[in-house]
């Protein structure tokens, strides 16, 4: 279904995330027929070029990661129709004018700018934007992580763009929102009666999340060595997945009712003990650089890696613990969310048949999906023995063809811009209340002093992260 006419404007509209993910994704949207002849993509940067030049370099980035649908040349060319660009100076005077002209002001055209920079331009971007009359109550804006870099400058940001703008139009994105599986997690969850009645502490042992990436920190290093693991990977994309997973049926699926609910989950998280941190930085294995080198800081005490347990203290989750990890080059790229249900009370085969736990997996990516572990006799003459076989929820096997056309969770977010859809997209309090738990934990740590525990690239990260859940009888799924 088309989304109604619009204009984007992309500031940052020449960077990475344009060139990897937004330019792209808004060329298959286009493509699929859900962008609309009557849209605008407008690039703005602080480059000067013509509307060819720019056009030439989406043109290059939709080749280079666009997938196999940038073979389609004719609809590529048709694309580029839709696409200009502006020279702004987002710090200075420069541009807002010509930036104010390209803009059309039809009725029932959706406005929306697009903050692709770094966090230091975001209040000054909504501050021009208001100025030089480019904004009104309709406006959206759609603004980048990191948001902030603690709770003391996330609160300062949300302050700032209220300045000019009403929450019902800031669209904080975290991709993680938009990723397919994350989305039919709650559709598990609140479209079944079979799961619901057992998701708490009565019948879950534990749940696992990790998020395990094969690539370095190379190229980014500098952004990275100030913030690490925990601000880029734990206080947004981990805290929104355990939020899914642990949150109250919302009473709609609505962008309050679900945040609201998410918030109470972040409030109630316990402060986690130091002894339940595993902080990690990988060093080289003679293929790769070491993150050091990467960061290009020879004395870095930033993690790359860090697994840490910690609790939800409410009626639900009491006592059941979480266990969070994430880092880079370990041995898989490998992310899911696992349910670990308990034990059966009572084993009637004996302790000889075995015992298994049902096990919920969440896969994220690769292979996105889910699989249910049951336990079964294992099949044959050889006496009741019991197996686990998964019962596969993988959505391409059951859904057939198109359901391997997901669309990237940049697509789907940026079509939920446009749709006025906010529910996917984190709420000013969400964000301060994820900081205002995660803040302690790192001035904890680096009042102590403390430094990340080394480990292999291409490992499952350091020793002491198996130990953290090894000591309570449980072990890491998956990347081990
Ligand atoms: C980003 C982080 O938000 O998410 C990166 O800044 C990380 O460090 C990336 O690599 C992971 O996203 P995905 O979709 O590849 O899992």
């Amino acid at each position: 279904i088309p989304v109604d006419p619009f204009d984007l404007v992309i500031f940052g509209g020449t960077g990475d995330l344009a060139r990897r993910k937004i330019l792209p994704g808004l060329f298959r949207r286009f493509r699929s027929g859900q962008m609309p002849e009557g849209a605008h993509v407008i690039g703005a940067a602080r480059s000067d070029m013509d509307d060819a030049a720019y056009r030439d370099m989406v043109r290059e980035a939709i080749g280079e990661h666009g997938g196999s649908e940038a073979k389609d040349s004719k609809a590529l060319e048709h694309f580029l129709e839709h696409v200009r660009y502006v020279a702004v100076d987002a710090r200075g005077n420069t541009g807002w004018d010509a930036l104010k002209e390209v803009l059309r002001e039809d009725e029932g055209l959706v406005r929306a700018f697009y903050f692709s920079v770094g966090p230091g331009l975001f209040a000054e971007l909504a501050e021009g934007l208001r100025r030089h009359g480019l904004a009104d109550a309709e406006t959206r804006i759609v603004v980048e992580k990191p948001f902030g870099h603690d709770l003391e400058s996330a609160r300062a940001l949300n302050e700032e763009l209220a300045r000019h703008f009403h929450e019902t139009q800031i669209y904080r994105i975290d991709h993680y929102l938009g990723k397919e599986t994350v989305q039919n997690l709650m559709a598990v969850r609140f479209g079944n009666m079979l799961f619901e009645p057992l998701w708490n502490s009565q019948y879950v042992d534990h749940i696992q999340i990790t998020v395990a990436e094969t690539v370095g920190v190379g190229g980014r290093g500098s952004y990275y060595d100030k913030s690490g693991a925990m601000r880029d990977m734990v206080q947004n994309h981990l805290m929104q997945l355990l939020c899914l997973i642990a949150m109250e049926p919302p009473a709609r699926f609505e962008p309050d009712a679900v945040r609201d609910e998410k918030l109470k989950v972040i409030r109630a998280l316990d402060p986690v003990d130091p002894d339940s941190i595993v902080r990690g930085q990988y060093t080289s294995d003679g293929t790769v650089n070491s993150y050091r080198e990467d960061a290009e800081n020879p004395l870095s005490k930033t993690e790359s890696f860090i697994a840490l347990k910690t609790y939800i203290s409410n009626w639900r989750w009491a006592n059941t613990p979480f266990y969070l990890r994430t880092g880079k080059r370990l041995s898989a790229r490998a992310s899911e969310i696992a349910v670990v249900f308990k034990d059966a009370p009572h084993s009637i085969f004996g302790i000889d048949a075995g015992r298994h736990s049902n096990v919920l997996s969440i896969r994220l990516q690769p292979n996105e999906g889910m699989t249910l572990g049951v336990t079964i006799k294992e099949p044959g003459p050889g006496g009741m023995r019991l197996v686990d076989v998964p019962l596969d929820m993988t959505f391409a096997d059951a859904l057939g063809p198109e359901a391997e056309e997901v669309p990237d969770a940049y697509e789907r977010l940026i079509m939920d811009v446009i749709r006025g859809n906010q529910t996917l997209f984190m709420r000013g309090d969400e964000v301060e209340a994820a900081w205002a738990w995660t803040d302690p934990l790192i001035e904890g740590w680096q009042r102590r002093g403390d430094s990340p525990k080394p480990y292999d690239a291409g490992s499952s990260g350091p020793d002491d992260a198996a130990f953290l859940i090894n000591r309570d009888g449980r072990r890491w799924r998956g990347v081990r």
